[in-house]
This record gives structure tokens, C-alpha cells and sequence, in this order.
């Protein structure tokens, strides 16, 4: 990695994703991923709801997503190219590890819905930050997948969603610094 990890500051002002398809071996051990993944359930949840969770895909059932989300590009792309459809394996098979985080509110609750996705955003952003306190990168992604309900059904039921594929892994080059926006642009003091 190229981030100095020397202080809690320094590993928030470092962090940064890196694009999955770059990302090789060593991905997390499995003493990091449940590092990983109890960081991102430790997140400010309204009602103490989760309304979110997390499914991890294994190595070895890559190959089922590969054919997985085959099986669902084609039922929304009647007649894909070969490139779309490598595109589609690609995305599937990239990186060591995959979780795929989940928005699941409890639609009867009082709680606003808008509040449980906020929470299940701040669960992804936490999976994030403690993937980079490991020492490796994470990256999370959405695309057509995400909002392909036969895809959805292969994770979670009927009104939840998926927030993302979160892939983790080492990077295998520099990862590049994005642009991030100006301070007086997102940034001011309440005037009254
Ligand atoms: C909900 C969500 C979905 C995203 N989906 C994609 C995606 O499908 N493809 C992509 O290239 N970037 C996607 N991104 C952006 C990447 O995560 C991007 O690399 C990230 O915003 C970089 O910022 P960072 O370096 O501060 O993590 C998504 C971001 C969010 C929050």
C-alpha cells in the first residue's frame, strides 16, 4: 500500500478507493474480513433497525455470479455481444474478495426509510474505511447489476436493494488521486 496508516487522521485523510479491476491477491484473511465487516455494522442506525447486511461471495462461487448475472443481462438484452457479455464476467470475477451490502429497511417502521439507506450508506463507507485501515483497497460499485431484480433475488428479497458490490483487494498499481471538491463549495458557516 501507499498510505500512511501512523495515525487515525492520517488513515482518514489517506483513503481513497482503488478501481477493482486492478486489484490482485492478498485479499482479506479471514481474521480481516470479520474485522472488516463488524467495523461496517458499527454504524448510527435510528431505531436500531440494521437495516442493512452483507453478503459475502466466496471465492470459489464466482463463477455461479459470472453465470448469474449472465443469465440477468440477457433477460434485460435479449442478444448481447461478446463484449458485453465479457464486460459481465469481468465484473464478476474481478478482485479477491467481493461483499455485496445490502439496503434492507423495515418498511413498517416509524423510522423513515431515507434514514435506514442513510444507515446502510454510512455501513458501506465504513466497510470502506476499515478495508483501508488493513492495509488493502477497497472499491464499491454499482451498475446495471445493482438494479436488476433478478439479480436482487439472488441476494435478498423483494424491498431491499442493493447499495453495492464492495470488492477488496491489493492494488496493483498507484492509485490514482481523484479530484476532490472545493472546501467553499461544500463547505460554510451558518448565516442566520
Ligand atoms: C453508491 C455508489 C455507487 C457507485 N457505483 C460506481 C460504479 O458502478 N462504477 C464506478 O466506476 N464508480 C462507482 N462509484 C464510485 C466509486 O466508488 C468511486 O471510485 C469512488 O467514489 C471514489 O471515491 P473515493 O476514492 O473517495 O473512495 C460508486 C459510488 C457510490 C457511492
Amino acid at each position: 500500500m501507499f498510505n500512511d496508516l501512523s495515525s487515525p487522521a492520517a488513515l482518514m485523510a489517506t483513503r481513497r478507493s482503488g478501481k477493482p479491476r486492478d486489484m490482485a491477491a492478498p485479499g482479506p484473511t479471514p481474521e480481516q474480513m470479520t474485522r472488516i465487516l463488524n467495523a461496517a455494522t458499527r454504524v448510527p442506525d435510528h431505531g436500531k433497525l440494521a437495516p442493512w447486511r452483507f453478503v459475502v461471495v466466496p471465492a470459489d462461487r464466482r463463477e455461479a455470479l459470472a453465470a448469474l448475472l449472465e443469465r440477468a443481462y440477457r433477460a434485460e438484452r435479449p442478444d448481447p455481444g461478446k463484449v458485453e457479455l465479457e464486460a459481465v464476467r469481468q465484473f464478476a470475477m474481478q478482485a479477491p474478495a467481493l461483499v455485496v451490502a445490502l439496503s434492507a429497511p423495515a418498511h413498517a417502521s416509524h423510522i423513515p426509510i431515507w434514514e435506514q439507506e442513510l444507515s446502510a450508506g454510512a455501513a458501506c463507507m465504513n466497510l470502506l474505511v476499515a478495508t483501508h485501515a488493513e492495509g488493502l483497497v477497497g472499491g464499491w460499485l454499482t451498475g446495471w447489476a445493482a438494479y436488476s431484480d433478478i439479480v436482487r433475488d439472488a441476494f435478498g428479497v423483494p424491498g431491499e436493494r442493493i447499495a453495492g458490490f464492495i470488492f477488496i483487494g491489493t492494488p496493483t498499481r498507484e492509485l490514482d488521486e481523484r479530484p476532490r471538491p472545493d472546501r467553499e463549495k461544500v463547505i460554510s458557516e451558518w448565516q442566520p
